[in-house]
C-alpha cells in the first residue's frame, strides 16, 4: 500500500508533467516552451523517485512505462527546442547582418554626398567683369545682388534687402553662363554651381534630396550663391509637362527651399540662367525677383567682342575693318562671333594645306616660307607637309578670311525666337 507521502509524490509528478506539457504545447515563445520542458523534466524525475519507492509491483511498472513515454516526449521536445534556438540565433544574425548592411549603406550615402559636394563647389573661375562685352545693366544688377551685400552687409538693412533670386535669360550664347562665372570670380562667398543634370536623379526622391542638400550646404557656408544653369529643365511649367509629371516633386522641393520655409535663406542668392524663360513654372518665376534679359550683342558689344578675340590672334585687321565686321554680324550671338573668328583663323591653314607653291621671305633675320602663286619667280614647288614648322611663317588672319567663312557661319538665333524673348521681357522681364 502506498503511504500518503508516496501518494503526494505521485500527484506532484503528475501535476508537474501536466503543467510542463501544457506550457510547452501552448507556449508561444521559446522561453515559455523551455519553462514547460523544465517542469516536465522535474515531473519525470519526481515520477522516477515515486516509482522506486512504490511497493506495489503493478503501480511501479505502470509508473515506469509512463516515465519511459514521457522521456521520449522530453527528448523530442529537447530536439525541437535546440533547433528553435538555432533558428532564433540565425534570425538574430540575419538582423545583425542587415544592420551592418544598413550601416554600410549609410556610410556609402555619406561618401556619395561628399562626392556631390565636391562636384558642386567649383573652384574660382578666372572670368572678370572686364572680359564680358557690354551687358552693363546685367553686371550692375549682379554687383548689387552679389558683390555689394557680401562686401558691405551693413548697407543692406531694413527695406534695402538684397535680391535673393536673379534669373538671367535670353538667346543661347549671349554670355549668361559667362556672367555667372564672373560672379564666381568676383564674389567673396561660396559659389555653388549646379546644372540640372547634376540634380536630376533617375531614382525617385533622390533629386528632391539633392536639392535639399544643396540648399543646406549653401546655408551652412553662407554667404553663398547657388547658380543653377538651364534652370528651365528643373522648374518647367506644370501645365505643359502634363499629368505624368515626375518633376513635380523636384519643383515643389525647389520652391520650398527657395522660399526658405522653416529655414533662413539670409545671404543665400539663387542665380538661374535659361534660354527658355517661358518654360519656367510661374511660382518659381516669381521667386526670381530680378529677371534680366541678356540680349544679342549690339554693334558696340560686337566690336568689343571682335577686338578682344583678335587681340589673342596674329592678324592684320585695321580698326575700320573690325568695325565693318561688327556691322556685318548683326544678329550674331557672342558665341556665334567666337565661332566665326575661330573658323576664320583656320582659313589660312586651309589655304596652306591646299597650296602647291611656297617661297622664302626674310622675317627678322630668318628665311621663312609663305604661300605664293605658281607664277611667282621665287616660287618653290613644295607641299605644307614637307616644310618644317620652324621654317614656316605663322600666317596672319586677314579680313578676307572673315568674308570667306561668313556665308557658312550663320547666326544661331532666328528673328522669330527674338520676338519671343522681346514679348516675354515686356511681360515679365527687364532689359540687361
Ligand atoms: N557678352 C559677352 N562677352 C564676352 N564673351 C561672350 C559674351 N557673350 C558670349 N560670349 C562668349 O560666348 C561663349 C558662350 O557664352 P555662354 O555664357 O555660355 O552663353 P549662354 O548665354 O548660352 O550661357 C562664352 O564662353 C563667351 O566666350
Ligand atoms: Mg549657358
Amino acid at each position: 500500500m502506498s503511504t500518503p507521502a508516496l501518494e503526494q509524490s505521485r500527484i506532484k509528478a503528475a501535476l508537474l508533467i501536466h503543467q510542463g506539457k501544457s506550457l510547452y504545447m501552448g507556449g508561444k515563445t521559446y522561453e515559455i516552451k523551455q519553462q514547460g520542458f523544465e517542469l516536465m523534466k522535474q515531473g519525470c524525475l519526481e515520477l522516477n523517485q515515486y516509482k522506486k519507492q512504490e511497493p506495489s509491483q503493478d503501480y511501479s511498472k505502470l509508473a515506469e512505462q509512463k516515465n519511459d513515454q514521457y522521456y521520449k516526449e522530453l527528448q523530442q521536445m529537447k530536439q525541437y527546442l535546440l533547433s528553435y534556438e538555432n533558428f532564433v540565433k540565425e534570425q538574430q544574425n540575419k538582423i545583425l547582418d542587415k544592420k551592418l548592411e544598413n550601416q554600410n549603406q549609410i556610410i556609402e550615402n555619406q561618401n556619395q554626398r561628399i562626392n556631390r559636394e565636391n562636384i558642386i563647389i567649383k573652384e574660382k573661375l578666372n572670368v572678370l567683369w572686364e572680359d564680358i562685352a557690354g551687358l552693363e545693366q546685367a553686371k550692375q544688377s549682379l554687383k548689387e545682388a552679389v558683390i555689394f551685400p557680401l562686401q558691405f552687409p551693413d548697407l543692406f538693412q531694413g527695406s534695402r534687402q538684397p535680391w535673393t533670386g536673379i534669373l538671367l535669360y535670353g538667346p543661347p550664347g549671349t554670355g549668361k553662363t559667362f556672367l555667372a562665372k564672373a560672379c564666381a570670380t568676383e564674389c567673396h562667398g561660396t559659389f555653388i554651381s549646379v546644372s540640372s543634370a547634376d540634380l536630376l536623379s533617375k531614382y525617385s526622391g533622390e533629386s528632391e534630396k539633392s536639392i535639399k542638400e544643396l540648399f543646406q550646404l549653401a546655408r551652412s557656408k553662407k554667404p553663398s550663391i547657388i547658380f543653377i544653369d538651364e534652370v528651365d529643365s528643373l522648374a518647367s511649367d506644370r501645365e505643359s509637362s502634363g499629368p505624368s509629371d515626375n518633376l513635380k516633386g523636384v519643383k515643389n522641393q525647389l520652391l520650398t527651399e527657395f522660399q526658405g520655409i522653416g529655414s533662413n535663406n539670409d545671404q543665400v542668392l539663387v542665380l538661374g540662367a535659361t534660354n527658355l524663360p517661358w518654360a519656367i513654372d510661374s511660382a518659381i518665376r516669381r521667386r526670381f525677383e530680378q529677371r534680366i534679359y541678356i540680349p544679342l550683342p549690339d554693334y558696340e558689344e560686337r566690336f568689343h567682342l571682335i577686338q578682344n578675340q583678335l587681340r589673342q590672334l596674329p592678324n592684320n585687321l585695321t580698326t575700320d575693318q573690325m568695325k565693318e565686321l561688327a556691322n556685318k554680324l548683326d544678329g550674331y550671338s557672342g558665341s556665334d562671333i567666337n565661332n566665326l573668328i575661330r573658323d576664320a583663323s583656320f582659313e589660312q591653314l586651309r589655304i596652306m594645306q591646299k597650296a602647291t607653291h611656297f617661297k622664302k621671305v626674310q622675317i627678322q633675320n630668318q628665311m621663312k616660307y609663305i604661300v605664293c602663286s605658281a607664277s611667282d619667280p621665287q616660287a618653290e614647288k613644295i607641299a605644307l607637309k614637307n616644310i618644317e614648322q620652324t621654317q614656316l611663317k605663322v600666317p596672319e588672319i586677314i579680313y578676307d578670311d572673315f568674308l570667306a567663312v561668313l556665308p557658312k557661319c550663320k547666326p544661331s538665333v532666328s528673328k522669330n525666337d527674338l520676338e519671343k524673348y522681346e514679348d516675354w521681357t515686356k511681360q515679365f522681364g527687364q532689359k540687361g
